[in-house]
């Protein structure tokens, strides 16, 4: 008999307990995965510590899963058990707890799953699905960037994204979506994180901190289409920054994790829930898949494995609460 295990969190403030917990059940479009690695993200520490958008306690928290098919609803066609797959736990938007990662076995919608090829680890795919969602809804949500779904046949299609962070994970996930949609990509980051933008497919890379960054970057757009930013930090002072960027390039929209309270007036800013169908066509349509077996995806920035097991958990949460640079925290079960 098989029994499930989960990373409960009782209240706000309280360490994780790991127990015993029931086997989720698939509804008709779900599977159930056993965990091979899990990803944590900003914000799963932040929802421990203050109880940001959870629904009721306890709670299993965690977005980002990569492990085996186990089970599938009724009807589920892209999957059976055995598969080796990469999805995005729910638990953020249902707050049901057999949602959440940090369990040994969850519930993902097979529609936000795609099968991990061979040459890809459990520990480097897990490091993908909050990432790739929270970019793709800023670029090819209605409302937001205006940029196609990615293929990997996309022909250059003469638009020019900035992406404002790029060795962040959502960076790198929007660098790498809007190159295979065929647009160029202009980036900043650190200067010691120039090569893995590059490595995502950047044209350009320029340091966030040059006081020329704006100039610079007006300049690499030259007379192209210029369709926005997608500012993958968010914090208040990346806008100290991205606002000249977009003054020099004649305003526009700009995809953001948190709006500020004032922009000038010809910048439109929208705030990114990662979590929202308009991303199920990148999984629904193989891109992943072919994308991540071709090379045309990368699981970027590199995961550091920082633990094995659920009690390795509590752990990963400080080590994800420090200063991270183009590494994503990933802990295998
Ligand atoms: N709304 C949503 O649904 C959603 C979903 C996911 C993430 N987010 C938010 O999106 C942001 C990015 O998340 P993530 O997981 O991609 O982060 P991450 O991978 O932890 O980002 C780390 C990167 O941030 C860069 N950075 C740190 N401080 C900076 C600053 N002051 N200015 C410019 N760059 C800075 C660093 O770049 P360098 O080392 O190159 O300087 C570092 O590589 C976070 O704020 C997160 O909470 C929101």
């Amino acid at each position: 008999m098989v029994s499930n295990k989960s990373a409960f969190l009782d209240a706000v403030g309280k360490p994780l307990r790991i127990a015993e917990s029931p086997m989720p059940k698939p509804g008709a479009n779900d599977i159930i995965v056993k965990n091979h690695a899990v990803a944590i993200n900003t914000v799963d520490p932040v929802q421990a510590d203050t109880g940001f958008m959870v629904k009721q306690y306890p709670i299993v928290l965690g977005s980002d899963v990569a492990g085996e098919v186990v089970e599938v609803g009724s009807s589920v066609t892209r999957f059976k058990k055995g598969d080796r797959v990469v999805g995005h736990a729910w638990v953020f938007q249902t707050g049901k707890p057999e949602d959440g990662a940090f369990s040994l076995y969850c519930r993902v919608p097979a529609g936000n799953a795609a099968i991990i090829p061979s040459n890809i680890e459990y520990n480097q795919a897990a490091m993908l699905p909050m990432a790739i969602d929270t970019a793709s809804v800023g670029l090819h949500k209605e409302g937001y960037l205006g940029i196609d779904y990615p293929s990997v046949d996309a022909k250059q299609n003469g638009k020019v994204l900035v992406v404002y962070g790029g060795s962040s994970s959502v960076g790198a996930a929007a660098i790498q979506l809007a190159v295979n949609a065929g647009c160029r990509v202009i980036v900043t980051s650190s200067s010691k994180n120039f090569d893995l933008c590059l490595e995502c497919g950047a044209s350009d890379v320029f340091d966030y901190k040059d006081p020329n960054v704006a100039e610079k970057i007006a300049k690499a757009v030259g007379k192209d289409n210029f369709v926005g930013l997608w500012n993958a930090i968010g914090i208040p002072e990346s806008f100290e920054v991205v606002i000249p960027i977009m003054q020099k390039l004649g305003g526009g929209f700009v995809a953001n994790t948190k709006p500020p309270g004032e922009l000038p007036k010809d910048i439109e800013a929208r705030f990114v829930l990662g979590i929202d169908k308009a991303t199920w066509p990148v999984w629904e349509s193989g891109f992943l898949t072919e994308a991540l077996e071709s090379g045309k995806l990368k699981c970027l920035p590199e995961p550091i494995v920082v633990g094995k097991g659920l009690e390795s958990l509590q752990q990963a949460f400080e080590v994800r609460k420090g200063v991270i640079s183009a590494q994503k925290v990933v802990v295998e079960l």
